[in-house]
């Protein structure tokens, strides 16, 4: 936090979801911060700059009593909400449409799940702008303008143009793809472009920043000195640097302590009735890989019968982005693969797999962290994976298998997972049978280095090292 404070600048965030909701209530309004791991780091910097985040509201309308720059939170006022409106259409058409039709897929190389439409680009385009536009009447010289993820590429460039004179840092929270994906991009130049006129540029992973240098390189002859992570353009440089973001892990592990929380997940356990539970957590997106971990546990079902009656495989599967065919097209999957798997194997008294198709509070999200014996997290290509830092937050005992994906940007980080491709449904019954058959020495031994991994890379610690490096980086200027 003292680096931004001692430049005398402010923070200004500028992301696609806001910090927070307001709900009326009989006095007026309350405000409730949302929740996530970004807000969770930015908000008590803000609060301490005294900053503004701007963001996207889909609560904010015309004559909203409000108004477009609130203070918050309401009970305390620190920092400015400066809220933006999206029409019907800016929202089909720039964020089901340009974000997650095309940037999302991509990004995560399904190029076959990509539509490349002008008209979505065009309003891409123009909600970039009235991003920047917000951002840039906000900012003053001095000041650090940090901008997230891919709904935002363009906003870096439109800053500059506008003439904004504060610091520019950009995080993409997702997966960078090497040139041979990302050249197939109609507006691959002005993508990459915008983002390079950022001062910073933050990934999860050292992959990313090679794949993102490269596409530089390709299409702006950009030239990538890995020992400085900086990035040499005509005339200036661009510090490129791979920063994965980290979790609360001391607010998870709170809650797992908890009389309550371990209440509950003895009830779960209970409730479940078999020996060992294995649980999967995820938003439903096809790049998580939920209908092929379910193949993985049909086919453990298949070569290991003696485990049939053992085990309880829990899914918790967040609806996300319905409005976009493709994820109600992997919904309906999703329950089909359920239906069809515990038609086949369920017995009296024992169902495999045990669904839920909703959100959870975060106690009993905790509860069943605890409850779990193993985490089977399979993505098919995943940013990071946030849920593997928390359900390591959550074994305050160390008692707990992670099974991960070698397509999230966490395998990085977690060597002592146990790594799976999740296209071999083979070898994900197998990494089962391995976690379920693991010595408890062992078992313990991974999970205790996990934990002490996640715990010294939290949230605070991104925060720190990744604005700290913008700092230092410009501090000369
Ligand atoms: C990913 C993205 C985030 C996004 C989140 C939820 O983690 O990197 O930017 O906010 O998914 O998706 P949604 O479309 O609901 O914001």
């Amino acid at each position: 936090m003292e680096p931004a404070e001692r430049q005398g600048g402010r923070l200004i965030v500028v992301s696609n979801r806001g910090p927070f909701r307001f709900k009326k209530v009989t006095e007026g309004f309350r405000s409730d911060r949302t929740i996530g791991g970004l807000v969770s780091a930015l908000d008590p910097l803000l609060r301490q700059t005294g900053g503004t985040w701007v963001a996207w509201d889909d609560e904010f309308r015309k004559g909203d009593p409000l108004g477009s720059r609130v203070k918050v939170p309401l009970s305390k006022p620190e920092y400015t909400f400066r809220r933006l409106h999206l029409t019907k259409r800016d929202v089909r058409l720039f964020y089901q449409g340009f974000s997650n039709r095309t940037l999302w897929p991509l990004c995560h190389y399904f190029m076959d799940r990509c539509e490349f439409k002008a008209d979505q680009f065009e309003h891409y385009q123009k909600v970039n702008e009235i991003f920047a536009e917000a951002t840039n009447a906000e900012a003053r010289e001095g000041d650090t303008i940090f901008v997230q993820d891919y709904h935002l590429a363009l906003v870096p460039a439109q800053l500059k143009r506008l003439g904004t004179r504060a610091n520019i840092a950009f995080f993409w929270h997702i997966p960078f793809p090497p040139w041979d994906v990302f050249r197939i991009l109609p507006w691959r130049e002005r993508i990459l472009g915008g983002l390079l006129d950022a001062d910073l540029i933050g990934f999860h992973t050292r992959g990313y920043v090679r794949h993102f240098a490269t596409c530089a390189n390709k299409l702006f002859g950009a030239k990538w000195d890995e020992s400085t992570e900086t990035l040499h353009l005509p005339g200036r440089s661009i510090q490129v640097r791979a920063c994965p973001l980290g979790i609360e892990f001391n607010e998870y592990e709170k809650i797992a302590l908890q009389p309550e929380t371990q209440k509950q997940a003895a009830t779960i356990r209970k409730h479940l009735g078999t020996p060992i539970i294995i649980l999967g957590a995820d938003r439903v997106d096809y790049s998580k890989g939920i209908l092929e971990r379910m193949e993985g546990i049909q086919r453990f079902l298949e070569l290991y019968p003696r485990y049939r009656r053992k085990f309880s495989f829990v899914q918790i599967a967040v609806p996300s982005r319905t409005e976009v065919p493709e994820y109600k097209t992997i919904m309906s999957s999703i329950d089909e693969t359920v239906g069809r798997i515990n038609g086949r194997f369920a017995e009296e008294g024992w169902t495999p797999i045990h669904y839920y198709s909703r959100a959870f509070p975060r106690q009993r999200l905790v509860a069943h962290y605890l409850a779990a014996d193993i985490a089977l997290l399979t993505p098919l290509r995943d940013g990071l994976n946030l849920i593997a830092k928390e359900y390591a937050a959550c074994k305050p005992d160390d008692n707990g298998t992670l099974i991960l994906s070698e397509f999230a940007g966490a395998a990085d980080e977690m060597e002592e997972a146990l790594i799976v491709n999740p296209y071999n449904v083979d070898e994900v019954a197998k990494k089962l049978k391995i976690a379920v058959e693991m010595p408890v020495k062992e078992r313990k031994r991974r999970m205790h280095r996990l934990r002490e991994q996640t715990a010294a890379h939290d949230i605070g610690w991104w925060r720190d090292d990744f604005l700290g490096g913008l700092i230092g980086s410009l501090g000369g200027r």
